[in-house]
């Protein structure tokens, strides 16, 4: 059975197209960097209009690398929550044409479980009951993930997300979109204890969630002072950005590790799961590695090129068909997150 999956819920326009053995046949990402990357971030209209120009190319290119013509399809499985809504629509419409003109199936994947899922697919073996930590450039979520499409939340960030945070640290720092890899590359160089900065509800016990944005104003007023609105015309030492980049991304990496252990004690769960573009992060992977041995649980991280927005991870389409659980053609999106799956 042949499955073409979409993604389409952010700046990436990807296919795929997976066996219901979960063999990958092909997988295309076309990423939209070159057109956010001087707006530091994404502008959801830019994302959409793009969308809308690379879906069909996009689909052929994954259809002839996999070598399947479009009458070998057997279902088209497409992200329809969360994500920017225009950006889930030219998904959704390419996918209900695509049902709709041959015949075959509907199915709706949560990005977020296939985040988690992308993990499932590296493993290559059953990774559920786990513990799952998506840390993303829109989400940053810790759940009780008892099978691939059933999660219950256990904590997530109050304000940004931990992606969004290294976006923004580095539209601060002056260093280029994505802030992630930027931030990274320029921590390298950097002394993570440099600056002391705010680590959010690290002594908190009870609680899974997490908060970036007063991290992210202690950055600003390491580089302005306290107080002052612009940073744009400072300018900054290379030293001082490395120290600042490292600080910073140690400073999320703690919180992200602290919390993600802790669910592994609150819940009892043996397997920790990781996914999102945050999760390409290398000081975030050896940290939670480390943990996973200190601590004694299995740590499954996606591999880099499954981190980031990808249609490999909608293989879970198969979870869902394999119950049957097909959609008719009033499946709309859904932009928001839905807080209980
Ligand atoms: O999962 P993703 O591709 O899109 C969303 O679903 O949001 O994640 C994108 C985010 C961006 O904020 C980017 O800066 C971050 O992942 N990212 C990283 C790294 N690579 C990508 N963050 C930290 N370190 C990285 N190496
Ligand atoms: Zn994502």
């Amino acid at each position: 059975m042949n499955i073409l999956t979409i993604e389409t819920t952010c700046d990436e326009t990807a296919a795929a197209v997976v066996t219901d053995h979960l063999e990958v046949l092909a997988t295309v990402v076309a990423s939209q960097e070159k057109l956010h990357r001087r707006f530091g971030g994404v502008v959801p209209e830019v994302a959409s209009r793009a969308h809308v120009e690379r879906i069909l190319p996009v689909v052929d290119e994954t259809l002839r690398k996999a070598g399947v013509k479009l009458k070998d399809l057997d279902a088209v499985a497409v992200a329809t929550t969360p994500g920017l809504a225009g950006s889930l629509l030219v998904g959704l419409v390419a996918a209900k044409a695509l049902s709709l003109t041959l015949n075959i199936p509907l199915v709706a994947i949560d990005h977020l479980q296939a985040h988690i899922y992308a993990c499932r697919m590296s493993a290559d073996r059953a990774v559920f009951p786990c513990v799952g930590l998506v840390v993303s450039g829109g989400h940053t979520s810790l759940y009780e993930c008892h099978a691939a499409t059933d999660f219950d939340l256990l904590g997530s960030t109050i304000d940004d997300a931990a992606g969004e945070a290294f976006d923004k640290v580095a539209s601060m720092l002056s260093l280029p979109y994505p802030g992630g890899p930027s931030i990274q590359k320029a921590a390298e160089g950097g002394d993570p204890e440099a600056y002391r900065l705010p680590r959010a509800f690290i002594n908190d016990t009870d609680r899974l969630d997490f908060s970036f944005s007063g991290l992210k104003t202690a950055v600003r007023y390491q580089i302005t002072g306290p107080g002052a609105a612009d940073f744009r015309n400072i300018h900054l030492e290379r030293q001082q950005i490395s120290d600042l980049a490292a600080s910073f991304q140690a400073a999320i990496v703690d919180c992200l590790v602290t919390k993600a252990v802790l669910a592994i004690l609150q819940t009892g769960l043996e397997t920790l799961c990781v996914g999102g573009g945050v999760a390409a992060n290398a000081s975030l992977r050896q940290q939670l590695t480390h943990a996973g041995e200190q601590h004694h649980f299995e740590v499954i991280i996606a591999p880099f090129e499954l981190c980031t927005d990808n249609a490999v991870m909608g293989a879970i389409a198969v979870e869902r068909l394999r119950r049957g659980q097909v959609e008719t053609l009033d499946l709309d999106i859904q932009p928001g997150l839905i807080r209980k799956h």
